[in-house]
């Protein structure tokens, strides 16, 4: 997508054909600026302090970290040590898992000398691979703003969605906006609540930020305003990402996702999930006992994070010093909430048959 007007990927190898460049996440929306990462450590400390995030995202980086370590040393022991330390970066997010398998696969046959370049490249592939599922993604999910919006001609379709499932957590397009942007660009009129998500407030920083950079007209609301929205009939569709869907369908995603899906049921808006497959883990079915859940650190909750009004950078404290914090990154929403999942194969139910169905190589 597109950053001042230019096209822009999440992620690349730099000029130098050896670093990796991404942008710091950290920094948006005040300042937007690109760092460069030069080994797996620097790919792990990105993802850890969410430098670089999204659970595709977080995948695609992992897989050229293990290029990076290869670079380095190609040898078993490093590959593997290289492994071991991106996989320990976040537990939530099955893209991470995933694209360190693909990258030991691709790697573990190969003669040591034949390593850092084959890395590079499934490293790509992944990149790469990620953007057409998502733009497949956003052409079926198209078809469900299009329905709505031929049933309130004239008038925008109002989608909600939850955190940033943007291209900003993927390599493009994202996944819940890819249909978004897709509609926007065919000239469908589109409305996006955009809740700010709390603590860490990928909503109101992130997606706001590039729906604003592609002309996406948005409301950013409090998280706990949706329900408010919904019985008032003001959202038509809520599309959301995942961190990790299960074989039965159930769906993590972050923490207050749940609770917009049990909102929209009571209110009969469509809830639909948006995900590319590498984020679906046939290996686990009840999501609620089965998916760990990130805990991060206090400091996300009792500090906020803004600009001044001449322009600093500041964090400030907002709970009391001495209260308990607790801070779950993700819930997971059961599938009987879901109305579907928009995948790049189409739009499928949220069972164990449809999914098993779409996806049998996976599901194998
Ligand atoms: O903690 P984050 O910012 O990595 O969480 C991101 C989300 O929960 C996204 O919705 C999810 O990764 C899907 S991104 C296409």
């Amino acid at each position: 997508m597109k950053v001042d007007g230019k096209h822009t990927r999440t992620i690349w190898v730099e000029a130098d054909g050896k670093t990796v460049g991404t942008i710091d996440q950290t920094l948006l929306p005040h300042r937007y600026a690109t760092i460069r990462l030069d080994t797996a450590g620097d790919v792990a400390r990105a993802i850890k302090t969410m430098h670089v995030r999204g659970a595709p995202l977080i995948g695609a980086a992992a897989a050229y970290g293990m290029a990076l370590a290869a670079r380095q040393d190609a040898s078993d022991a490093a590959l593997e040590r290289a492994y071991a330390l991106l996989i320990a970066t976040r537990p939530t997010a099955i893209n991470l898992k995933w694209a360190l398998d693909e990258m030991m696969a691709s790697l573990r046959n190969r003669a040591r000398d034949e390593r850092m370049a084959a890395a590079y490249r499934r490293a790509a592939e992944i990149a790469d691979e990620d953007v057409e599922i998502n733009a497949a993604i956003g052409r079926h999910g198209l078809k469900l703003i299009e329905e709505i919006a031929a049933k309130k001609p004239g008038a925008p379709v109002n989608v909600l969605t939850h955190c940033n499932a943007g291209w900003l957590a993927t390599v493009d397009w994202g996944t819940a906006t890819s249909p978004i942007y897709q509609a926007h660009d065919k000239g469908v009129p589109v409305h996006v609540w955009v809740d700010e998500t709390r603590p860490r407030n990928q909503g109101a920083s992130l997606t706001a930020w590039e729906l604003g950079q592609h002309g996406v007209k948005h409301t950013v609301i409090p998280d706990n305003t949706g329900g408010h929205l919904m019985q008032h009939r003001q959202v038509d569709i809520a599309i959301v990402g995942t961190d990790r869907v299960t074989a039965q369908g159930d769906v993590a995603n972050k923490i207050g996702t749940y609770l917009k899906a049990l909102a929209a049921k009571d209110n009969g808006v469509p809830f639909y999930v948006a995900l590319p497959s590498p984020t679906i883990d046939f290996t686990v079915v009840d999501g609620v006992t089965e998916i760990p859940i990130e805990q991060r650190s206090a400091d996300e909750v009792t500090t906020m994070t803004g600009r001044t009004a001449d322009g600093r950078i500041e964090s400030v404290r907002i709970v009391p010093d001495g209260s308990n914090v607790a801070n779950y990154g993700f819930d997971v929403t059961p599938a009987r909430l879901i109305t579907g999942l928009i995948t790049e194969r189409g739009v499928i139910a949220a069972t164990r048959e449809a999914l098993a169905q779409a996806f049998p190589e996976r599901a194998a």
